[in-house]
């Protein structure tokens, strides 16, 4: 038995959870239940995400303090994921004497070892509020090209990235006050330390997606930067101990303390169940020297690998406590194809979700799209309809549904002593070998395909003896419960292998069958002279009805609701990682509808390759000479180096946006941009068109 401590990233304790956030931690669940199936002891954590200068201005604007702000959305998490069945073993937060204890801990040990430095900082500071300025919350204009009501980080209209003070007439968004620059000390923990040991971590022991491992690898080569872990009161946090008198008011950055709540929930668990049967020692799953006799697992969204796989790590092994197991990265949720939009009601909260559908609906739909890729997973509602209930309702539930009454009515509930067809059975037992793989390897997409294609065997074995017809001929009894009673038992398997995804479904499904395990070695056992309940359905069909009402809420509870969801995180980040790998999350979230006159500012036109080249001392670029119908060719940098050779794109017909705001760079200036399809981190293909296509020409 494998001793599995297994988490989710923890949701910030300033807005709600929605289907984005669903993701992850039905992901998780899936994985942490079908561990515990085959038989590990699996302990699942969590925690509300509880400091940091949001929460703070959440409930300042709320007018209630930060614990009551915190307090309350922590109910309502857990009332959420309670909804769709997400098995915590303990739910906590990060603002809790656990975390205090080993927040403290880690820093002190850091510190002790050398890994701790100082710097003065000098930063924009809101005089009226008196507080410095992470970059959202500075605007002001373009230092490039004078756009105006531009954050603090990079301009949205030519793409530059700057400093907060290089803008231009800057003004906080809190108050509207002028910034002033002022300067304080900040704590910052030595990453570059930890190159090399970071460098084998990331690429040893599958601890990481290979996705995840180039990913880092273009952070290794980027160079790794000392980390800020201070910020400066008023904050709502931990203070950092033993700092002189002079300097009292110190805070642990947000990040700092937030995966340790990993560690504070499970400490937390530890001590709730000391003495019982159930006891956990917090040393074997956390101390050095135990690293190889327990797994810990992080499951989290791409966003945030920087902080998991890079500064977490170090952070551990630099206060001499073991490092994760494993990090798994999963991609973010898109709805109907298109980035989550409120306008368009597919920026949906799991509360709204719930009101209208079952949440094991969503449950087998993401289970039917997940795989171990860091990919985007696309919530498609009509296909979410169809899927659900041709594969649930219409494969699954129908075996059982069109052989129980039979044996209930004509039976007295009994199946058949032995059975007949035990190779179809024995087929089934096997392939839930590879089942029982797929869903280990978080490949839970071919699990769900597996699964169907044994219901489908089931199915057709059924069409095949139709009972129904052999139930009308005389002489024919036993045949018919023989029959039957093979469709139950492979429907008794299949309740086995949908246990992790639908534990209510599933759940019901034990009282009907009158069974009491489910676990995965049970499939071995055939249920053979033995007595089932009546049937009652345990799954409704999805109605279009619904899924509409669903759509029509969330446009109108987020209207009337108003919350700046992507502020939770924007709010939070600061260092230059955050904002890195945030613009990608901010996207995700914050998607909406573009009127026609948006699009039709657009010019995008058919471009001929006339040369494709390396950019010297440009590892990530390629730079193209293009004909766009015009009487000088353009020069157009593009970021695919790492995907593409020269020569594959020379002589191509690609699309180019031609009215794009030329963009100085260090190696020239770039006058348009070449269209790609695809994720910029795992792969992007350039949009190519037929040669017959006419240089010059308009898309529209
Ligand atoms: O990105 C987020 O939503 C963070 N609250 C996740 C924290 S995960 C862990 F490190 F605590
Ligand atoms: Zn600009």
């Amino acid at each position: 038995m494998r001793e599995i401590l297994v988490t989710s990233a923890l949701p910030y304790a300033n807005g709600y959870i929605h289907l984005g956030h669903l993701v992850e931690y039905i992901q998780t669940d899936i994985w942490a239940r079908a561990m515990k199936a085959q038989g590990h002891q699996v302990t699942y954590v969590c925690a509300d995400d509880a400091h940091g200068t949001a929460i703070m201005l959440k409930a300042e604007a709320n007018g209630i303090t930060p614990e009551e702000q915190i307090a309350s959305v922590k109910a309502s998490h857990e009332a959420d994921f309670a909804k769709f069945l997400i098995n915590f073993d303990n739910y906590h937060t990060t603002h809790s004497e656990e975390n205090k204890h080993f927040s403290e801990l880690i820093y002190r040990r850091l510190n002790s070892a050398g890994h701790i430095s100082t710097k003065d900082v000098e930063q924009l500071f809101d005089p009226e509020k008196q507080l410095f300025l992470a970059d959202r919350f500075v605007k002001g204009e373009c230092s490039e090209c004078g756009a105006l009501d531009q954050y603090g980080d990079n301009c949205e209209v030519c793409g530059t990235t700057y400093d907060a003070t290089d803008l231009k007439n800057p003004y906080s968004t809190l108050s509207n006050a002028t910034p002033v620059l002022k300067t304080s000390k900040h704590y910052f923990f030595d990453l570059p330390e930890f190159e090399q040991f970071l460098k084998d971590w990331t690429r040893s022991d599958n601890r990481l997606q290979v996705s995840v491992a180039n990913k880092l690898q273009e952070w290794f080569e980027a160079g790794l930067a000392s980390w800020d872990i201070s910020r400066d009161a008023p904050y709502f946090g931990f203070q950092i101990p033993d700092t002189p008198s002079v300097e009292p008011d110190k805070y642990f950055y947000v990040w700092l303390d937030a995966p340790v709540g990993y560690m504070a929930s499970f400490k937390n668990l530890c001590d709730k169940r000391e003495g019982t049967e159930q006891a956990l020692d917090f040393d074997r799953y956390w101390a050095q020297e135990n690293e190889h006799k327990t797994e810990v697992y992080h499951f989290i969204g791409k966003d945030i690998v920087y902080f998991h796989a890079l500064f977490w790590p170090a952070m551990l092994a630099g206060s001499e406590f073991r490092t994760p197991t494993g990090v798994f990265a999963h991609g973010f949720l898109m709805v109907n194809g298109e980035k989550m939009s409120k306008s368009r009601g597919t920026f949906i909260k799991a509360e709204t979700y719930a009101e209208h559908l079952h949440p094991e609906y969503l449950r087998y739909y993401f289970a039917s799209k997940l795989s171990d890729k860091v990919e985007d997973i696309n919530l498609d509602l009509e296909d979410f309809m169809q899927k659900v209930n041709s594969d649930l309702v219409g494969k699954v539930v129908n075996i059982a549904s069109r052989s129980a009454g039979f044996i209930v009515k004509k039976y007295d509930g009994m199946l058949s002593d032995v059975c007949v067809e035990s190779t179809l059975l024995e087929d089934i037992t096997k392939t839930g070998d590879e089942i029982a793989a797929a869903y280990e390897n978080r490949e839970f997409s071919r699990a769900m395909r597996l699964i169907m294609q044994c219901a489908d065997k089931a199915n057709e074995y059924i069409d095949e003896k139709k009972p129904w017809s052999l139930a009308k001929i005389e002489g024919t009894e036993q045949e018919v419960q023989d029959v039957c009673s093979v469709a139950i038992n492979i429907f008794r398997q299949l309740m086995v292998y949908l246990a992790p995804v639908l534990p209510e479904l599933t759940a019901n499904a034990k009282t009907f069958l009158n069974i009491e395990d489910l676990s995965f070695a049970s499939r071995n056992e055939w249920l053979l002279g033995h007595k089932i309940n009546k049937f009652k359905p345990l799954m409704q069909r999805i109605e279009e009805k619904d899924i509409e009402a669903m759509v029509e809420a969330s446009k109108e509870s987020l209207a009337q609701a108003a919350i700046p969801v992507a502020n939770d995180t924007d709010v939070n980040c600061d260092s230059k990682a955050d904002k890195n790998t945030q613009a990608a999350k901010t996207d995700t979230e914050q998607g909406d509808y573009i009127g026609i006159e948006d699009f039709a500012k657009v010019e995008m036109k058919v471009a001929h390759v006339l040369e494709c080249n390396h950019v010297e001392g440009a590892d990530k670029l390629l730079q193209f000479t293009l004909d766009v119908g015009e009487d000088k060719p353009r020069n157009v940098f593009s970021g695919i180096r790492k995907f593409y050779e020269p020569e594959q794109l020379a002589d191509k017909k690609v699309i180019c946006v031609t009215n794009l705001a030329p963009r100085k760079m260090k190696f020239g200036v770039s006058e348009g941009m070449v269209l790609s399809t695809g994720d910029p981190k795992t792969g992007l293909t350039v949009v190519t068109l037929p040669d017959d296509c006419v240089v010059g020409d308009t898309l529209a």
